[in-house]
């Protein structure tokens, strides 16, 4: 099977909408007042946001996929999945892939130690093949056919979570999905990139999708490909000086979330 393109869309639960609205974090004059009042952007615990890729349903053996109907009218196959939720501070991340997509487990491997029979899954040295099906364990078979869900989900794998921008001894954290992230699930780490998403102090976002850019040798593999920036956050996207006595903000966090520093009205 071959890499079909599709479209992607994005939905937030009830908490995180009213958070938005109520704080008027949708325009760039809520953004500004927020600024001037010191912020912090903190969308409540329980927020959650999922982003989703699709694809017309008859381009893949569509009984084996979740489908969903558009308005209008056409079908639509269910490939890959985020979704994060404010349970952590930093938020937790995770990701799932249809799994006939090919190479879902390239350069990081995939680690399911929630419903996998398999936990650890290597990444291949060989790119953009098919890895072997991600069966589950009877406990999460039983836990979705419970909640009702029809069993098409059992062919969706949980590639991986994210938790924190470095392990405990300090190495940068990745993860990132073969569909969501094409051409740059190398140096994926959601956490690190969506920390970048940030205002100045005009309301206006400080950078437009999070990238490594121009590339950097040292932190891009593929300097001729789009680099995600991974590890810790680097102090110097938000502060002039950091770490002096002179040390001055020049940007504010919008709490992970890209859609709101890059989508905010107005001016
Ligand atoms: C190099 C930067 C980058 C990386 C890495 C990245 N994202 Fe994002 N993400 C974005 C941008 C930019 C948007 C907003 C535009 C869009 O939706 O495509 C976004 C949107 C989202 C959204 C919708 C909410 C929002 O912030 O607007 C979710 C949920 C999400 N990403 C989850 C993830 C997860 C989970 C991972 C890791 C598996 C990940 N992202 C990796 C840049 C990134």
């Amino acid at each position: 099977m071959g890499r079909p393109t599709g479209a992607k869309k994005v939905r937030r639960n009830q908490a995180t909408f009213d958070y938005i609205v109520c704080k008027q974090l949708f325009t760039k004059a809520g953004l500004r007042s927020f600024y001037n009042a010191g912020g912090p952007i903190s969308a409540p615990v329980g927020a959650m946001e999922v982003k989703a890729n699709w694809v017309p349903a008859d381009e893949v053996d569509s009984a084996d996929y979740y489908v969903s109907e558009a308005p209008d009218g056409k079908k639509y196959a269910l490939t890959a999945m985020h979704i994060i939720r404010k349970v952590l501070p930093d938020w937790t991340w995770a990701t799932f892939e249809h799994q006939n997509n090919p190479g879902r487990c390239d350069y990081t491997g995939c680690r399911d130690a929630y419903g996998a029979l398999v936990t650890d899954v290597d990444a291949s040295d060989v790119r953009d093949r098919p890895y072997s099906a991600c069966a589950k364990n009877d406990a999460l078979k039983a836990m979705l056919s419970a909640a009702g869900l029809s069993p098409v989900w059992e062919h969706y794998c949980l590639k991986g979570s994210q938790t924190d921008f470095v392990s405990a001894t300090g190495l940068p954290t990745h993860l990132g999905n073969s569909v969501t992230e094409a051409g740059f699930a190398d140096t994926s780490s959601c956490i690190t990139c969506h920390a970048r998403a940030a205002v100045n102090a005009k309301g206006i976002m400080t950078t437009p999708a999070g990238f490594v850019d121009p590339p950097i040798p040292a932190l891009c593999p593929n300097p001729s490909g789009s680099c995600s920036p991974n590890g810790a956050p680097d102090p110097n996207w938000f502060w002039t000086n950091p770490g002096k006595f002179d040390q001055a903000a020049v940007a504010m966090q919008t709490d992970f979330i890209w859609s709101i520093a890059r989508f905010a009205i107005g001016d």
